[in-house]
């Protein structure tokens, strides 16, 4: 995967999800959750509150050890630890995280957490990596050098790059190509509506950052989730064209923008597209203005 993205001047970013979204890791290491029982695997996508237990310095330990493993694989500056959705029930009840939470002088759940990204930045900085996360990294004291992606809207994008940390924007009301794109007649999705031209409208810069901080903005990204994608002619359908979207507002400065010109340029990227066999969606006729 890495030497064919290469080929074609692709950057693989790893994501190592931590501490939560991890249960197919717990399935298969039930040790390092808080309980230590015996786990499924789950069948279903969302939120588990079954989660990697901080307390317990094992389970730290092999985070460690498959992020530095992993870290060697991947020639990228960039290393994704995740950080998001971790619901921290576990860890309010459980005698080791209680301990960890005590010796280590943290006030709370989400001061442990911060403290558990710390700790892997720490690693992947002595392995010449930087750290980025989802924007839950900022709860409880962003680590020295993170990185942030903003995804639940703009703002914790907006504090990181205002504090002088690095930003990709991501959030879900421009970036998440796994909503849906009309109001009816579309294949199964997770939920939202994000036609084309709202990606299109996307700017990555926030309007009130400083001069001085928006070079922290480092660019887009565009998330395609695929629990509800059967097959690869899905994936084309929601990927394209909001991608050729996405990639646009990511390099054209805000005044070089313009929807109806975009809207005419697509044709050319569709005969691009259908040449490589990409089953992009075809967007409806639109009526013009009398
Ligand atoms: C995310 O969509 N949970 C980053
Ligand atoms: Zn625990």
């Amino acid at each position: 995967l890495i030497a064919y993205a290469a080929e074609r001047h692709i950057t693989i970013v790893p994501e190592i999800e931590l501490p939560g979204h991890s249960l197919a890791a717990l399935a298969a290491y039930p040790e390092f959750s808080c309980k230590g029982s015996p786990i499924q695997v789950r069948t279903t996508g969302g939120i588990e509150e079954n989660v990697y237990c901080p307390g317990n310095e094992n389970a730290m330990k092999f985070l460690e050890t498959v992020l530095s493993e992993t870290a060697d694989l991947f020639p990228g500056a960039f290393f994704h630890i995740g950080g998001d959705e971790c619901p921290k029930k576990s860890w309010n009840v459980c005698p080791k995280c209680k301990k960890r939470m005590a010796d280590e002088g943290l006030k709370n759940a989400e001061e442990l957490q911060s403290w558990v990204v710390r700790r892997m930045e720490r690693l992947l900085n002595s392995k010449g990596k930087r750290l980025i996360g989802w924007d839950e990294i900022l709860e409880g004291g962003l680590a020295p050098n993170a990185a942030v992606m903003s995804w639940r809207g703009t703002k914790g994008g907006f504090t990181a790059a205002s504090e002088g940390h690095d930003v990709v924007m991501s959030p879900t009301s421009h970036c998440y190509l796994d909503y849906f794109q009309a109001k009816g007649g579309e294949p199964r999705a997770i939920g939202g509506f994000l036609p084309l031209q709202t990606v299109y409208s996307f700017e990555p810069i926030p309007d009130k950052l400083p001069a001085e901080r928006t070079g922290h903005i480092l660019g887009v990204q565009g998330n395609l989730w695929t629990e509800y994608i059967p097959h690869s002619a899905q994936l084309d359908y929601m990927a394209y064209p909001r991608g050729c979207a996405i990639a646009e507002t990511g390099w054209s400065q805000k005044e070089k923008k313009n929807w109806d010109d975009f809207q005419a340029r697509l044709s050319a990227h569709f005969a691009r597209l259908d040449a490589r066999g990409v089953k992009f969606r075809v967007p409806p006729p639109v009526i013009a203005e009398k």
